[in-house]
């Protein structure tokens, strides 16, 4: 039986994406050097897989950091074909999902119905944003975290909290001044433990991240440089 898993803050969230480095097999190895770290370090480490690979993760042995799910639909069950319900999420093992990821954008309602389910089924959400406006609408709906991202930055190795320490200042700010318990991530190139340290300088509670580690020739070292930033 799986202990009762909590995210313990800062906490570094890893999204796996849809890389080939991150499919299948390559996608459990890739959460079980997140595992390894976490535990090594004693540090708060989330991780992400592909979709297919979520239920599969989430129940391996070797496995006991927390899973997050990358997309849910704002679907409820039933005769829906192709569709991620919270539901499925929850079966999955998973203890919550990203949501509004800017490769995966939402309507505000579809958001609002997958917070408010989320909630009901004691599931986490960390809503992704684009700028400080989007980020103080999402926070009215209560998610358990607001996840900062500039899109131009996706990818780049330019890390957000280098190259626009404004925009996750302010977040923090008026996230936290429309709820105080709403939890603010951030990120978008952040890719050591450098760019880490000074997210949580700038008041944010972790940071979200994908290919600074998943296309890393060596991820177990990108990760441990990562987590010396917490
Ligand atoms: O979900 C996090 C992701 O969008 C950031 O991407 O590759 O810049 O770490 P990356």
């Amino acid at each position: 039986m799986k202990k009762e898993i909590e995210i313990e803050l800062p906490v570094i969230v890893l999204n796996e994406k849809a890389y080939v480095e991150s499919a299948g097999n390559r996608g459990l190895e890739l959460a079980e050097i997140c595992d390894s770290v976490a535990t090594e370090r004693g540090v708060s480490i989330v991780v992400c897989p592909q979709q297919v690979d979520l239920a599969r993760v989430a129940s391996a042995s070797s496995i006991k950091i927390p899973c997050f799910a990358q997309h849910v639909d704002a679907v409820e069950p039933g005769s829906q074909t192709g569709f991620v319900t919270l539901e499925s999420v929850k079966e999955a093992g998973a203890i919550g999902s990203l949501v509004n990821h800017s490769e995966h954008r939402l309507k505000i309602a579809d958001i609002d119905f997958i917070v408010t389910k989320a909630a009901s089924l004691n599931l986490l959400t960390i809503v992704c944003t684009n700028n400080i406006a989007v980020s103080t609408a999402v926070a009215e709906l209560k998610p358990y975290a607001v996840a900062i991202e500039p899109p131009e930055l996706i990818g780049s190795g330019r890390s957000v909290s280098k190259v626009d320490p404004a925009i996750v200042a302010d977040t923090v700010k008026e996230v936290k001044r429309v709820d105080e318990n709403c939890l603010v991530l951030c990120g978008a190139g952040v890719t050591n433990g450098e760019d880490v340290r000074a997210a949580l300088e700038l008041g944010a509670d972790g940071v979200l991240l994908a290919s600074g580690v998943v296309k890393a020739q060596d991820p177990r070292a990108v990760l441990l440089d990562l987590v010396s930033g917490l």
